[in-house]
């Protein structure tokens, strides 16, 4: 099939090379021309595990193009994804304004046929008719400026006999392990009022459900959940909220275990094999963060808010996130008492391992009160210390490798779970540092190992 993705950012660019691969011809579209140079060229200007053998395959076949012309993409696809971003606004309102700017292009630039046109994007629930009525705005606009031009006949007739359905297509892919997320869904959620638009949907996605691209070609095919427009954004929320809960959860269980003493990777070990519970997302830690969780949470309480419903859990699963973050700096200043004047270095930056994101990660919280505090910080991460990123930070000193990183540190915490960090050679480190005290964020670390080796251990409910 003929597809177009608008919006090259993770999800969008792992979309279009993902459905490249599995045979589509697939043209992605950004209106930011050094991206498209760069992904024309097979990179990836996101780091993903996976991602740029996977560009650089589709366009060595020919199944897809870079462009910012958006009128050439349209024209092309017979599916047209808008996955644009929906950043936060101060207000944990979605801001859409990049949706509905591609909604009224697409609606500028639709010829005679049908489309089907995807929401990708995670948009406020009840975005699928406006994006419908934004399209429609922008093909009246054209029809004006077409008709205020002298155009008639062909042209004009072209324009106006344009047929399309609105979809919502969900994502529930995770950064770092996005290319394996798309190939082996636990699920695909399609959400549409009309049935041809679902049937063209089904078609799109038959490779993935056949399993044709999943590690396990065994398994049987990937459940479709087909449900009306509003529902399917709602599992988008739903889901994500779920997950933040069940992690903000077990950390205050966490929070509970350190003052009675009991140790929260056995109780979630305990708890998890309860199949209505399941083991994952139960490790303990510094909170959750990423471009997601904190976004969806947010934007579902604001939508309950708008509703007249005080979403409780869920403004809760929030504040125990947020207090999560502050955990770190607790147990320091009960090893350290007084911060000022100390150097703390930090094992990690990014929000989760395998990434190059910091968007809303627990480090950054931590770095500012460290340094409202009086603590000097440094830190060590295997992609920032790489990369130019470093230079987006402030009141942190990235080092390049992690022994200069404990060079005088009184004392380390981890911050990310990097799996490098399982094989530091922390005896070394231990020696370089002032005192050594490990604070794992992330329960990550062997505590024996580390005890043995002369180091004071704190855990996160440990
Ligand atoms: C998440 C969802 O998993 C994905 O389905 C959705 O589409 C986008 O949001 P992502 O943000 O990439 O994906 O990261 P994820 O692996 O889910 O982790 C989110 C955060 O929770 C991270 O900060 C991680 O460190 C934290 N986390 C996760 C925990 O603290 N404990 C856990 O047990 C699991």
């Amino acid at each position: 099939m003929r597809v177009c993705v608008i919006g090259t950012g993770y999800v969008g660019l792992v979309t279009g090379a993902c459905l490249a691969h599995t045979g589509h011809e697939v043209i992605c579209v950004d209106n930011n021309e050094e991206k498209v140079k760069t992904m024309k060229a097979g990179r990836s200007p996101i780091y993903e595990p996976g991602l740029s053998e996977i560009m650089t395959g589709a366009i060595q076949n020919g199944k897809i193009e870079f462009t910012t012309d958006l009128e050439a993409g349209v024209s092309h696809g017979d599916v047209l994804f808008i996955a644009v971003g929906t950043p936060p606004l101060p207000t944990g309102e979605s801001d859409t304004r990049y949706v509905e700017a591609v909604a009224r292009g697409i609606g500028a630039h639709l010829k005679q046929g049908y489309k089907v046109i995807v929401n990708k994007s995670t948009v406020p629930i009840g975005s699928g008719d406006w994006v419908r009525s934004i399209v429609l705005d922008g093909i009246a606009e054209r029809e004006k400026s077409l008709v205020g031009a002298g155009k008639t006949g062909e042209d004009l007739v072209e324009h106006i006999e344009v047929e399309f359905d609105v979809v919502s297509n969900p994502e529930f892919l995770r950064e770092g392990s996005a290319v394996y997320d798309t190939f082996n869904p636990d699920r695909i959620v399609l959400g549409s009022n009309s049935d041809r638009a679902l049937t063209m949907m089904q078609e799109l996605y038959a490779p993935i459900v056949n399993r044709e691209v999943a590690e396990n070609k065994e398994l049987p095919p990937v459940p479709v959940v087909m449900t009306d427009l509003c529902s399917a954004e709602m599992i988008k929320y739903a889901a994500n909220s779920f997950l933040a809960t069940k992690i903000s959860f077990i950390n205050e269980v966490a929070n509970i275990c350190d003052r009675v003493g009991a140790d929260v990777t056995q109780v979630a070990k305990g708890i998890g094999l309860d199949s209505r519970i399941g083991n994952k997302f139960l490790n303990a830690g510094i909170g959750w963060g990423g471009s997601c969780f904190p976004k969806d949470v947010s934007a579902l309480v604001h939508t309950a808010d708008d509703y007249g419903y005080d979403a409780q859990l869920l403004k809760s699963a929030v504040e125990v996130n947020q207090r999560q973050r502050l955990m770190a700096l607790e147990k320091l200043q009960q090893e350290l008492k007084i911060l000022k004047g100390k150097t703390i270095g930090l094992l990690g930056l990014t929000f989760k391992p395998d990434t190059d994101d910091m968007r809303d990660a627990p480090s950054l919280v931590l770095i500012e009160n460290l340094n409202r505090l009086g603590a000097k910080v440094k830190a060590y991460d295997p992609i920032v210390s790489q990369t130019g990123l470093r230079s987006g930070l402030s009141g942190v000193y990235v080092e390049t490798d992690p022994e200069r990183l404990a060079d005088s540190c009184d004392a380390l915490v981890l911050v990310t779970d990097w799996q490098q960090f399982a094989d530091l050679d922390y005896a070394k480190m231990a020696k370089l540092m002032n005192s050594p005290i490990m604070v794992d964020g992330r329960n990550f670390l062997d505590r024996t190992a580390l005890e043995a080796i002369g180091f004071r251990y704190v855990g996160i409910g440990h």
